[in-house]
């Protein structure tokens, strides 16, 4: 580690959301936070803040009683693709329904001949636009996945497209989610297709783009039959799983999910009682995604309460995608996981942030205290109810990722 990196920063007069300790928020009121390098290196109210660190820090920030967080986490997207679906939203509000539409060829059939047609440069400059107005809002960790290309190549030209994104200044997770749909040259061969699935899996991750495997288990995706064999295969390789579950009907797909240790199940309004105990015996994470939700104007909400009071730990992601979930804001979603589901103001924030470190398998991140990284927004707000509380209101003031200052 080089001398530069390992400098020490203080921080004062911090209104801190740390999300961690038992108090609500984890407030702490007049507080101060000590980089060092990539990461936190002391956090706490600032009358207790050692004298040795404030001899020792290179610079001083005095941040006036701004609201600090820590950065926020988009745990679920498939940000990577070509073409839009403006023309099926227009289809939908005349009455057709998505499974319709996905049926008659279009959906995600429709994105997945644009992304095989788009060349990696072209992908990159219409994904790297999307991907900043996720970072414009204090994003500082993101989840991309797979599946609008199901070759070997377009698969990983997505991945290669993801992983590139980090360049604009943000920790990208790739997730390989092959298993999206069925592709039109394995029509009517489903099985032979999970097979292929499974097959791309290790050369995917050889070339390093796979940090997570994720399914479509649905009635228009992938049988549980077919799930598990994506799992055992994910298995095999050592790489993590995770499930678009129970979205437009109780497969069971979550029991199954936890059977494989998943790190999350995503979707889930139609989850059964069962699902939710199996998810809490396991400790896997609900990612709720009020997005889709809202734009496919779904009225079976997720069991919030029950999940809540099975204590399963409840996230809240974008689902950014053409099809169900065109959003572009992190901010909005706590805004409408409050409207729409329910969420208090402070279940939401911890959504994107502590839970949904969780839901990647990142124990480094999602809170402010000694030893996670120094990832943080500064917010020109008085409370943090605030950041859940505004429509269209983006109140950043300032990023701060691994240590250092974005711009
Ligand atoms: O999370 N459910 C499957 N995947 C996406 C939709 C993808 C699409 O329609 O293009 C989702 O909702
Ligand atoms: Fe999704």
């Amino acid at each position: 580690m080089t001398r530069q990196a390992m400098t020490r920063q203080l921080w004062t007069h911090a209104r801190l959301a740390t999300l961690a300790g038992d108090q609500p928020w984890g407030w702490v009121e007049d507080g101060a936070l000590v980089t060092e390098g990539e990461h936190l290196l002391w956090v706490g109210p600032a009358a207790e803040l050692p004298a040795a660190y404030q001899q020792s820090v290179a610079q001083t920030y005095d941040l006036g009683g701004a609201v600090v967080t820590p950065g926020l986490i988009d745990c679920h997207t498939h940000l990577v693709y070509g073409g839009h679906r403006a023309h099926e939203f227009e289809l939908r509000l005349q009455g057709a329904s998505y499974e319709e539409i996905a049926r008659a060829g279009g959906g995600i059939r429709s994105s997945l001949k644009a992304t095989r047609e788009a060349s990696e440069d072209e992908l990159y400059r219409v994904s790297a636009r999307r991907a900043q107005a996720l970072l414009d809002e204090g994003v500082t960790t993101l989840e991309i996945k797979s599946g609008y290309g199901l070759t070997p190549e377009a698969e990983a030209k997505m991945l290669r497209v993801a992983r590139r994104l980090a360049g604009l200044g943000v920790d990208v997770r790739s997730t390989y989610l092959g298993a999206h749909a069925l592709p039109p040259e394995f029509e009517g061969r489903a099985d032979d297709y999970i097979g292929a699935v499974c097959e791309w899996m290790p050369v995917l991750q050889r070339e390093g783009l796979v940090d997570a495997v994720d399914v479509f288990c649905e009635g228009i995706g992938f049988s549980l039959a077919q799930t598990r064999q994506v799992f055992e295969a994910a298995r095999r390789f050592g790489l993590p799983v995770k499930l678009h579950a129970e979205q437009l009907s109780d497969l069971g797909g979550t029991a199954l999910a936890c059977e494989f240790g998943a790190l999350s199940c995503d979707h889930l309004e139609y989850l059964s009682a069962a699902g939710i105990d199996a998810m809490a015996r396991s400790g896997c994470v609900a990612v709720l995604l009020p997005g889709a939700y809202y734009f496919l104007r779904e009225t079976k909400l997720p069991p919030v309460q029950a999940l809540r009071d099975a204590g399963v730990p409840i996230a809240i992601a974008t689902d950014h995608n053409p099809g169900t979930s065109p959003v572009l804001s992190l901010l909005l979603m706590l805004n409408m996981a409050c409207t729409l589901f329910r969420l208090t103001p402070e279940e939401a924030l911890r959504g994107v942030t502590q839970h949904a470190a969780r839901a990647l398998g990142l124990s480094d991140r999602g809170q402010l205290r000694a030893g996670q990284r120094a990832d943080f927004c500064v917010w020109d707000i008085a409370h943090p109810n605030e950041l859940a509380y505004y429509v269209g209101r983006n109140p950043l003031r300032q990023v701060v990722r691994g240590g250092l200052m974005r711009n």
